[in-house]
């Protein structure tokens, strides 16, 4: 029913202000929030995002909510605790640094923990998410679209980031048109959520192999749907673009994103050939037969020309033999 959903929401909502207030404002906060500020987060982009601090009592937020006359039923079915055997509810998130995730309407609907100890022996992933809840269906989210949609109709463009650091990272530094599919594969959802407010998307996956990989899985997704220009953003190998900013800063980001975009098929050329070995003879042919294949996407006979020299320079090839190829490809497709 709508007064579950508005109880569930306002759950939510005094969650994030306790995290919250405890990272800001208490002893027992004071370490997350010297690693956050370690980070280079200030406390101004903090404020913004609504990032908290879940101490380590497992029993915290269960007391505080129960304490605002919370019935266990609902608070059951929150996705903020865990069920024990004996029926008795712990704080899923405890000993991590919160990250509000936020609907479309920008209230919040789940939450992300970082574990940020060094020396803890805490095992489990690097980030801890709320469970697929009566409010937080993962495939409808991306991480800061609420915030987001004004910037991204502003600049026609949005940048899609994986993660929560990134997207944070890059407000700070000015960029406020960024999502974050949060590290999964693009949904049918997202990229609807995405052609409601723009044509344009700049991936900027991280540079390492899981985020090449998954920059090129989410670029053929939104290339499915026509009518996406797409570029890439590519950082110096295992970077992702919050150590990017971290290391360069703001203004060498923003430089990045005005200059240093790749195309699409630009990216796909350095793509292809990262698990090849160009030495080979026959690896270099199927390189560059698979490369006049992919030719066939492109619409602009003058971008096409750009890859055919960048091909005769680099190969060593005539730009006849090139198009002659080119030319047999295209009617047989035909
Ligand atoms: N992620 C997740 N669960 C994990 C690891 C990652 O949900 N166990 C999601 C998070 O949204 C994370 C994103 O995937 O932000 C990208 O993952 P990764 O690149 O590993 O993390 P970073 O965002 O770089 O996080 P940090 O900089 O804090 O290490
Ligand atoms: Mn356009
Ligand atoms: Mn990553
Ligand atoms: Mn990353
Ligand atoms: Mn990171």
């Amino acid at each position: 029913t709508d007064s579950k959903k508005e109880l569930l929401l306002k759950a939510h909502e005094e969650s994030l202000e306790l995290f919250h207030h405890i990272l800001l404002n208490t002893k027992i906060g004071e370490q997350a929030l010297a690693y956050l500020t370690d980070r280079g987060l200030t406390r101004e982009v903090i404020e913004t995002f609504g990032i908290g601090f879940a101490p380590r009592e497992r029993t915290m937020l269960h007391q505080y909510l129960i304490g605002k006359d919370y019935q266990p039923t609902l608070l059951k079915e929150s996705g903020l605790f865990v069920e024990r055997d004996n029926g008795e509810l712990l704080d899923r998130f405890y000993n991590r640094i919160i990250f509000p995730i936020r609907n479309q309407q920008g209230k919040v609907v789940a939450f992300s923990g970082r574990i940020f100890e060094v020396d803890d022996h805490e095992d489990g992933p690097k980030y801890l998410n709320s469970p697929e809840t009566y409010l937080f269906n993962k495939r409808n989210v991306l991480f800061n679209y609420d915030k987001a949609r004004a910037a991204i109709r502003r600049e026609k463009e949005v940048v899609l980031f994986e993660g929560f650091m990134d997207v944070i990272a890059a407000w700070q530094a000015g960029v406020q048109n960024g999502v974050a599919s949060m590290g999964t594969s693009l949904t049918n959802e997202q990229i609807h959520m995405l052609d409601r407010v723009t044509d344009h998307v700049l991936i900027a996956y991280d540079s390492d192999n899981a985020g090449i990989e998954a920059a090129k899985r989410a670029a053929d997704l939104l290339s499915e749907q026509t009518d996406f220009d797409i570029e890439i953003l590519s950082f110096s190998e295992g970077m992702d673009p919050d150590d990017f900013i971290k290391e360069n800063g703001a203004a060498a980001f923003k430089e990045l994103l005005s200059h240093g975009r790749t195309t699409l098929f630009g990216f796909k050329m350095r793509y292809f050939r990262r698990s090849l070995n160009l030495a080979n003879e026959s690896e270099r042919l199927g390189y560059i037969e698979k490369i006049l294949t992919e030719m066939l996407t492109i619409t602009s006979a003058v971008e096409r020309e750009m890859y055919f020299k960048q091909l005769a320079a680099e190969f060593d090839v005539s730009l006849d033999s090139l198009k002659e190829q080119f030319q047999k490809y295209f009617y047989e497709q035909r």
